[in-house]
């Protein structure tokens, strides 16, 4: 049988209407099943599209129905026909109102039988699908998402297009600087020992490009870090890179918000309303124990400390004392939806926030039974639930610690995972927010030093410069992040524009005059030659398609993802390489134990 040569495919399979028939058309695509029914063949042909079903019949050239009758599910073939109206239009299966009645048939390629079926939504284990990624991505649902993630881009790129951005690449390789996540490293074969690192943004490049007067940037951009998976963490992953001059927290903002209306519009056919919620990050904690707080639920977090201080429990007063404090959450209806099996398993949800347990107290109508009321005065427990707003039938959940970083991981996990359980989240709500006036940075435990929240280029906010030298814990930043449905959808800052901040910022970091010297040298030179003020921002691409394809994991929007050990299954990535390799890196290996990955 002949091949592809001089077969021009004039159309694809999906669309066609009852309005096309008696147009003759070739296609080209993957056999999704053959019914030979005698007399009759039918064949359901897949392309990106969708399906077109082909007929055969008593009336079809015998060559051609008899290379019908060998076709296999997979195989790759070209067809020409007539478009007519099919016979039997069933709902049952999806290829429409018409079909393609085959005058020519090419078999261009056979195929195996592949080690999962072909079809949407397929109950596949996750490695075997990542092996054969090539045949997962034919699946119809990942067709339709990396066809939205294109169209993400592409709204992106003509957005930013219009609003007088200019698309600019950075380098891939580049010098590795202190702060952040861990760099992934490549080392040079021309210089012996020395190293490049790959870009985990493209942050100073597009500081850089302000100071080159280029007011308006904007990259498609490819970033790595080596840090733990998660659901929508990769170690590779794209950024929609931002950064403008001559502009303030709210022009970035509304830029912003343009661009998110404008891609769900597009994408999904919704009106989002501008402006969004704008909320400090120190109320984000208090009311959802998060920066990064899911609005479309309630149950938020109730301070109860003052109530709680000078009572007979020690799981309370001890942390308060110590500088923490006690919060709860209030679960309408929780009492009987959550019973005593369900709280238990709760509480070793919290354990993995490093809370040392959870405090329970339900209001029933004979009055509150909890956890601890052989501790409390009747009236120390009718302060708590009427605080709480605690009605007859609710659940309350109490978190004690030290620390309030606990407290508020705790909860604010707590609250979603009730959330979740309860099945409390509406469908097809987006709730977007800005939270801002982010801490300028946060104590690392592991450096025993205070590390940037954001990067060592955000501006601290004009009132809190000082605070810079005199109380760190306390100095906020010019830097937000937009949130979409509790997930971190994107971050950005205003920068430092005068070299004498960004110094006293290197010194809050702890890095003498030279070690920025060393590290940041070309940046804090560069800003002696006029900077103009300036700000970014950078969003999760793929976090926006997860999104809008309305996804739960970052594997599924990305065409060939790693898993959780960071490694890519079907090209088994990474691998060993040859000595010789190795040699001219002047690079030996002294171990090859896997790192022991931690359960996250
Ligand atoms: P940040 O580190 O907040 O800021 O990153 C910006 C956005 O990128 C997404 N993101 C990720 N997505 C998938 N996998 C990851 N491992 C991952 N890490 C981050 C998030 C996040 O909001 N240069 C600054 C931006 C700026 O200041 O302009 C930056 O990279 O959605
Ligand atoms: P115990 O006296 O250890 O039996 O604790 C009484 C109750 O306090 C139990 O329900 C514990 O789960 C709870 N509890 C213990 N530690 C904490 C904590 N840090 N925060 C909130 N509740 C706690």
């Amino acid at each position: 049988m002949d091949t592809l040569q001089q077969f021009h495919r004039s159309g694809y399979c999906g669309g066609w209407r009852i309005g096309d028939t008696g147009t003759t058309i070739s296609v080209c695509g993957w056999v999704q099943r053959q019914r030979d029914l005698g007399g009759l063949i039918f064949i359901d042909l897949r392309d990106r599209t969708g399906l077109l079903q082909l007929a055969f019949d008593d009336s079809t050239d015998r060559t051609v129905f008899e290379a019908a009758a060998a076709l296999r599910s997979e195989y790759v073939i070209a067809a020409t026909g007539v478009l007519r109206e099919r016979e039997a239009k069933t709902d049952k299966i999806p290829t429409g109102d018409v079909e393609l009645y085959v005058t020519e048939l090419r078999l261009l390629a056979k195929s195996e039988t592949p080690p999962f079926e072909i079809v949407e939504n397929s109950q596949v284990n996750d490695m075997l699908r990542l092996k054969y990624r090539y045949l997962d991505l034919r699946r119809p649902d990942m067709q339709r998402i990396i066809a939205i993630r294109h169209k993400v881009t592409k709204i992106a790129r003509d957005y930013f297009d219009e609003c007088g951005f200019y698309e600019i690449e950075t380098p891939m390789l580049q010098k590795s600087t202190p702060e952040g996540a861990r760099d992934y490293l490549v080392p040079s074969r021309i210089h012996p020992g020395k190293f490049y690192a790959l870009p985990q943004s493209p942050q100073q490049y597009k500081q850089l490009l302000m100071l080159s007067g280029f007011d308006r940037y904007m990259q498609i951009a490819r970033c790595f870090r080596d840090e733990d998976l998660r659901a929508d963490r990769q170690p590779e992953f794209t950024q929609i890179d931002l950064e403008m001059s001559f502009i303030t927290e709210d022009d970035i903002i509304a830029i912003n918000e343009g661009f998110l209306k404008r891609l769900f519009k597009e994408t999904l056919n919704l009106d989002i309303e501008t402006p969004f919620l704008r909320m400090p990050y120190a109320q984000a904690m208090n009311r959802f124990g998060s920066d990064k707080p899911d609005l479309r639920f309630g149950l938020e977090l109730v301070d109860i400390s003052d109530l709680v201080e000078h009572c007979g429990f020690q799981v309370f007063t001890d942390p308060i004392k110590s500088g923490g404090s006690v919060r709860l959450i209030c679960i309408p209806g929780g009492g009987d939806a959550l019973p005593r099996k369900k709280i238990d398993s709760l509480v070793d949800y919290v354990k993995t926030y490093r809370a040392k347990g959870l405090a329970w107290l339900k209001l029933t109508a004979e009055g509150a039974t909890s956890s601890f009321s052989k501790f409390m005065t009747e009236e120390e427990l009718s302060a708590i639930t009427s605080r709480a707003g605690a009605k007859t039938g609710d659940l309350v959940l109490i978190v004690a610690d030290s620390s309030n970083d606990i407290v508020f991981a705790a909860l604010g996990a707590l609250r979603c995972e009730v959330a979740r359980r309860l099945e409390l989240i509406p469908k097809d709500v987006y709730r977007f927010l800005w939270v801002t006036e982010f801490p300028m940075f946060e104590f690392s435990e592991e450096e025993n030093r205070f590390v940037a929240k954001h990067h060592p280029f955000t501006a601290p906010m004009d009132d809190d410069v000082a605070l810079l030298e005199t109380d760190k814990a306390a100095c906020r930043a010019k830097a937000y992040d937009v949130v979409l449905n509790g997930q971190e959808i994107g971050g950005g800052s205003i920068r430092i524009s005068t070299p004498e901040i960004q110094q006293a910022m290197f010194r809050a970091l702890g890095f003498t005059d030279e070690d920025a010297q060393e590290r940041f040298g070309h940046l804090i030179t560069a800003f002696q030659y006029g900077a103009p003020p300036h700000g970014g921002l950078a969003y999760g691409l793929d976090r926006l398609v997860m999104n809008v394809a309305g996804t739960e994991n970052i594997r599924d929007v990305i065409a060939f993802p790693k898993v959780q050990n960071a490694s890519e299954p079907m090209t088994s990535c990474p691998d060993v390489v040859d000595s010789k390799q190795l040699k001219e890196l002047s690079i030996a290996i002294t171990s090859t134990e896997p790192e022991q990955l931690q359960a996250t």
